[in-house]
């Protein structure tokens, strides 16, 4: 069973994907992460973000694996390396939408997201994954939030991750990749006419995880 959450970032889909996932026994697999981990790489090895083959050439040759921690939390690992906490910095955060939205790229981590989805029962998040990844998915959900609820949800989430961090920086940072995100040319962020849609501008983690599994069961 493949269950695909989509939506903007903030909206609080991370959170539901991974109890969703912990609660039905299923794999967690966080998209965004894969695409994180490119951008740690491209980092790493002073790629220029506008150098786009070598951008493709690195994607090509690395080696992305995913796995589950006991919480169903996402441990990502980067050519054998963990690499789950260096690519929620805000280095990688800033850049990550730039390397996702190039379609050399793209068709790279959907090859591989398509065969981590085809492992086990799994609820994948991302931007694509009921439009592109998994259009046949068996249940879709959107779940989106008003913009300042979004960046007062990614404000708490950092700081709990003691960045140092201010809610002008993420007002910016959200406003800007949710621009990327929804207006590039290759799989753009996207409601599937047939996910639910989920406003979760005023409902907690919890009804909003309840809401989810009863459309599910
Ligand atoms: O969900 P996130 O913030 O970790 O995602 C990081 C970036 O990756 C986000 O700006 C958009 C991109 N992304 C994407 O293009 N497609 C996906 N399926 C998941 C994430």
């Amino acid at each position: 069973m493949i269950i695909a959450i989509d939506g903007p970032a903030g909206a609080g889909k991370s959170t539901v994907a991974r109890i969703i996932a912990q609660k039905l026994g299923f794999l967690y697999i966080d998209t965004g992460a894969m695409y994180r981990a490119l951008t740690l790489k491209a980092l790493e090895r002073k790629i220029n973000a506008k150098d786009i083959p070598a951008l493709i050439e690195m994607a090509r040759s690395t080696n992305i694996d995913l796995t589950n921690n006991q919480d169903s939390s996402l441990k990502i690992l980067l050519d054998g390396r963990d690499v789950s906490s260096p690519i929620r910095q805000p280095c990688i955060t800033r850049l990550v939408s730039d390397i996702a939205k190039l379609k050399g790229v793209r068709e790279i981590m959907l090859g591989l997201q398509r065969k981590f989805g085809k492992l086990r029962d799994s609820v994948l998040d991302g931007r694509d994954i009921g439009t592109v990844v998994f259009p046949d998915a068996d249940k879709k959900f959107y779940i989106d939030a008003e913009f300042s609820v979004r960046v007062r949800r990614r404000y708490k989430e950092l700081k709990e991750l003691n960045q140092d961090v201010t809610l002008k920086d993420i007002e910016k940072d959200l406003r800007n990749r949710d621009n990327i995100d929804s207006t590039r040319e290759f799989a753009p962020l996207k409601k599937a006419d047939d996910a639910i849609y989920i406003d979760t501008t005023s409902m907690a983690i919890g009804e909003v995880v309840n809401k989810v599994l009863s459309y599910i069961q």
